[in-house]
């Protein structure tokens, strides 16, 4: 059976494990090459041989998304190993739960500098590798906390929601070149993210949450192949929530 990635090559940050990795072994299965950045390089690697070891094709690269060298290199890697890039998942993200008073301007810079400059850095560093192929996806993970406002967590959300409008921003900017540009918004995940949160929180949440549970991975890796995938060619600048219906109260 054809794969729906089929003669796709994809560079997912924040690949080594979670969400990240859940969409790099899907990818795989649907006939994509995958590179794979992050910045624990061990389950990076380890990740990439899983994919191998089930007949994908993976390669692991050190990345730190608030490093231009380091997207510079990835991007050189991608496209030296596999000869182009198309799909670019901008995955990698951290959590800090402080609200206002508690957010230090360190903490402030230290979430910016990964969900929102990592971004921008990602895209800008991608869109003249996918001018070369043609076309491109960029799928930008967002978060229910990009849409709706949840009290807490400051810092956090506002870079979501800032991923949310340059999404849009990219979107127009380079549909004529055939490069497209869409956010996906989890809800609750069950990742290594929050397993911090404290479980009396975290079941709350699913509760307030229509279907009644957190989401998985591999669920959010579904929405993604969507998105990497031609099946979604006349989308762009969009948001694909993902959350059990958690923002449509
Ligand atoms: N888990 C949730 O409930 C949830 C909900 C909404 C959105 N998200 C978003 O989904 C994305 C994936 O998160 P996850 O749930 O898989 O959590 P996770 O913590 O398992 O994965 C995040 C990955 O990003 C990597 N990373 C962190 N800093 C990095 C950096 N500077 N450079 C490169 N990689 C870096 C981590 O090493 C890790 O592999 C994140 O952007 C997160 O904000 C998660």
């Amino acid at each position: 059976m054809p794969g729906r990635l089929d003669g796709k090559v994809a560079l997912i940050s924040g690949g080594a494990r979670g969400q990240g990795a859940a969409e790099g072994k899907l990818f795989a299965t649907q006939g994509a090459k995958v590179v794979l950045g992050d910045v624990i390089d061990a389950e990076g690697q380890q990740t990439a041989r899983e994919i191998e070891a089930a007949g994908g094709t993976a390669v692991y690269v050190h990345l730190d998304v608030t490093q231009e060298a380091d997207w510079q290199g990835a991007i050189d890697a991608t496209v030296q190993r596999f000869g182009k890039l198309d799909i670019l998942v901008n995955n990698a993200g951290i959590l800090r739960v402080e609200g206002l008073e508690d957010t230090t301007l360190e903490i402030w810079n230290q979430v910016f500098a990964v969900n929102q400059t990592g971004v921008f850095l990602g895209m800008k560093f991608a869109v003249p590798a996918m001018r070369a192929a043609g076309g491109g996806s960029i799928i930008n993970i967002s978060s229910v906390a990009g849409l709706v406002g949840g009290g807490g967590a400051t810092a956090y959300q506002a870079s979501k929601g800032a991923v949310r409008i340059l999404t849009k921003s990219v979107a127009t900017e380079y549909a004529k070149e055939n490069i497209r540009c869409n956010s996906i918004h989890p809800g609750l995940i069950t990742t290594l993210m929050v397993a911090g949160i404290d479980p009396e929180a975290q079941k709350m949440i699913e509760q307030m949450t229509p279907l009644g549970r957190s989401g998985s991975a591999d669920e959010i890796a579904n929405g993604a192949l969507f998105l990497a995938s031609d099946e979604s060619s006349y989308m762009t600048g969009a948001e694909l929530v993902l959350d059990g219906g958690m923002t449509a109260q």
